[in-house]
């Protein structure tokens, strides 16, 4: 829908063509081909991207209480200019507040202003505004446009593409939802500026598990490049933000419904899962799947996977993004208990997706859980 430009290609590194800040990154999914434009600025050009695509004159805008006031007036003076009416909603910040309470204001809200099928839902906000907007764009009237602009980094690289929308219930995360794809896509890099420097480092380690399953040539561009990206260099925040959606449009449009490669993004996350929940979430979503990283690659090196080399580029890589590599002062058994119940156990055995080499991943499920274990008391104090 938005306006095309031309589109980048892929340079034989692996990395993504970059011209001056601005890449679109088109993500195939299931008939229904959406753009990523990852561009610095890309915000107070919004109105006139929709413009390009939208019949409604209206547009329902979702953010949260702490992005708002930080990237809500330039939104909305762009909304305003290319002739739009934006009809504001704004959700108090954090997971708890991921539920279907929180979404009934946002529907009273959007219902009550009257808005039609042609009225786009835009999420303005990190990867918690960005799933709930989706899920109210796949159900306000059994489904309207939906046009993120993520402002978190691990929203703009993972959260906003592959459709997976919905919220919190109390029996766990994300289970109430629905596969819905956007329409496009707005990632404005320069809005990374003003993100905490611990949710960027959050952000850096669905990176990294990206370069580590699929690109060695991009894990040595990061190792490279990471100084700038952790002083919020906005170009090199663009190049990383453009070479991660990349690869993950790419797992995602070989494998829409989660039936094979995409549990390649699993990387860590069987670890980190259970890490966030034995440690009753005080351990966030990104150093959990850190840690979870350093244990999957132990164990690949325990098993005569991995060569040691490699599991220290990972770990001093870890390190350095300003993320934790062990230590946790959290019950080792309890960890491993809790990973035999995360979502990835496929008939009574635990999949696991290890590391043979840097840039690539392998899924085993044969693996004993006494190593396991090990690995486990590998990350815990
Ligand atoms: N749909 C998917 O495929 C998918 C993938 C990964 C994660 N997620 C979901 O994403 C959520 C986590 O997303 P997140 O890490 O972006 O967290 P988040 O949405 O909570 O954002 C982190 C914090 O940063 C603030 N913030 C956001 N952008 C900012 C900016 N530019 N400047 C200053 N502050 C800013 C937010 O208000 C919030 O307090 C989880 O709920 C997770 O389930 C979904
Ligand atoms: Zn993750």
């Amino acid at each position: 829908m938005p306006a095309t430009r031309s589109v980048p290609e892929p340079s034989p590194t692996g990395r993504v063509g970059y011209d001056g800040g601005v890449a679109i990154v088109t993500v195939n999914v299931l008939g229904s081909p959406y753009d990523v434009h990852v561009e610095p600025g890309i915000l107070a050009s919004a109105g006139a991207i929709l413009l390009a695509g939208s019949s409604s004159t209206r547009v329902a805008v979702l953010t949260d209480q702490i992005v708002g006031p930080l990237h809500g007036p330039a939104l909305a003076a762009s909304l305003r200019a290319a002739g739009f009416e934006p009809i504001l909603a704004t959700l108090p910040p954090g997971e708890a507040n991921k539920s279907l309470t929180a979404l009934l204001p946002v529907y009273d809200a959007f219902l009550s202003a009257k808005i039609e099928r042609s009225t786009p839902v835009l999420a303005l906000g990190g990867g918690i505004v960005c799933d709930m907007a989706g899920f109210v764009a796949a159900t306000l009237l059994r489904g309207v446009p939906f046009i993120p602009i993520p402002t978190t980094l691990l929203a703009m690289v993972d959260a906003s593409v592959g459709g997976k929308t919905g919220v919190n219930h109390g029996v766990g995360k994300n289970l109430i939802g629905a596969f819905h794809q956007p329409t496009a896509v707005l990632a404005d890099p320069a809005v990374l500026r003003t993100l905490p420097p611990a949710e960027l480092s959050g952000g850096l380690a669905e990176c990294i598990k990206h370069d580590l399953i699929r690109d060695a040539d991009g894990f040595a561009n990061l190792e490279r490049t990471l100084p700038e990206i952790l002083a919020g260099d906005v170009g090199a925040l663009a190049e990383l933000v453009a070479h991660n959606v990349r690869i993950k449009a790419a797992v995602v449009a070989a494998d829409p419904f989660e039936h094979g490669e995409r549990a390649h993004l699993n990387f860590g996350h069987t670890f980190g899962h259970a890490v966030e929940r034995v440690s009753d979430y005080a351990v966030g979503h990104g150093p959990a799947v850190a840690v979870g990283m350093v244990a999957a690659a132990a164990l690949a090196v325990d098993l005569g996977m991995l060569d040691g080399g490699s599991r220290d580029r990972l770990v001093t890589l870890i390190g350095r993004a300003g993320l934790p590599t062990g230590g946790l002062s959290l019950d080792a058994d309890a960890v491993v208990r809790a990973m035999g119940y995360d979502k990835k156990v496929s008939d009574g055995r635990l999949r696991l997706v290890l590391p043979d080499r840097i840039g690539h991943v392998v899924v085993r499920d044969d693996v004993p859980a006494a190593r396991v274990a090990a690995a486990v008391r590998r990350i815990t104090a």
